[in-house]
């Protein structure tokens, strides 16, 4: 039996990638903050016929939050075979001048320093059996910036820098590393990042056809699923109507 642990899997693209790997026949170790979600995509998932699933509170910003969460699911399944760094989020769309500092620690704390996390705890456990697959979410906001997204594309460009740093510092292991990097994606990502204005959220999807959340967990699925030898290092996956992170052709 294979097994996945997914971080941020209450909602958006964790949960999306839950449901792939669950119809695949997958064992699930999945975390987030809420808990209630997470439990709410648990019993979902078990509908779908999972049926060893681990939803566990998990907060990536957390070191003790990390560590129990790394035992529970190397208890639950020694031979873990996947972890998907998928948690993260962005806040405002402030300028350098004008940004708040505190947002900024949120950002980086969670998704540069959450990913740092995750990887320190599992890689050993890895290493030990010679065998996983780290699968990062990058972004294209990993290879481009825009205005009004310094902190975040310094985020996403950082999970670039650490997924490539692995592939080097494993090489000669069974460890894969690959990173999935979407550009739009209709998820609660504009909802976090407005604070809530779910008007505001709604207009960045307008005229345009986004990426769903499935699309990006079939393609993480297509990535694990490939034969021992072969490494996906990364996938650049874009809306069709979105050319770069700035430019966006809306009806
Ligand atoms: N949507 C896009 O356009 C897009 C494009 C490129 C890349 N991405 C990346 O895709 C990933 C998933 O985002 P999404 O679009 O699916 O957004 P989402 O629907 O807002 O999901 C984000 C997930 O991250 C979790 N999370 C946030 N902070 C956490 C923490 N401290 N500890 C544990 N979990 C935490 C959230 O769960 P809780 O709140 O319950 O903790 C939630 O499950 C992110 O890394 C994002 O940067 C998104």
């Amino acid at each position: 039996m294979s097994s996945i642990a997914i971080t941020g899997a209450s909602s958006g693209i964790g949960k999306a990638i839950a449901e792939v790997y669950a119809r695949k026949g997958f064992d699930l170790i999945l975390g987030a903050r809420r808990t209630e979600k997470l439990d709410a995509v648990a019993q979902e998932l078990k509908s779908l016929g999972a049926k060893s699933i681990h939803s566990l509170k998990l907060d990536v910003r957390s070191d003790e939050s990390v560590l129990k969460w790394t035992e529970a699911a190397f208890k639950a399944f020694p031979k873990l075979d996947i972890l998907v760094n998928n948690a993260g989020l962005v806040l405002g769309r402030d300028t350098v001048e004008t940004g708040s500092i505190d947002d900024w620690m949120t950002i980086l704390d969670t998704n540069v320093m959450g990913v740092l996390r995750l990887c320190r705890q599992f890689l050993p456990k890895f290493r030990e059996n010679d065998h996983g697959h780290v699968v990062m979410i990058g972004s294209i906001a990993g290879h481009q910036v825009y205005e009004g997204g310094s902190v975040y594309c310094a985020s996403k460009f950082g999970v670039k820098a650490i997924a490539e740093t692995l592939r080097l510092e494993l090489n000669g292991t069974q460890i894969r590393v690959s990173s999935i990097d979407p550009g739009m994606v209709e998820t609660e990502f504009s909802e976090v990042r407005f604070k809530g204005d779910k008007e505001k959220a709604k207009a960045v999807y307008q005229g345009m056809t986004p990426l769903s959340a499935h699309d990006i967990a079939e393609t993480i699925e297509f990535c694990t699923s490939r034969p021992a030898h072969v490494n996906i290092d990364d996938i650049r996956i874009m809306p069709t109507a979105q050319a770069s992170a700035t430019k966006v052709h809306r009806t």
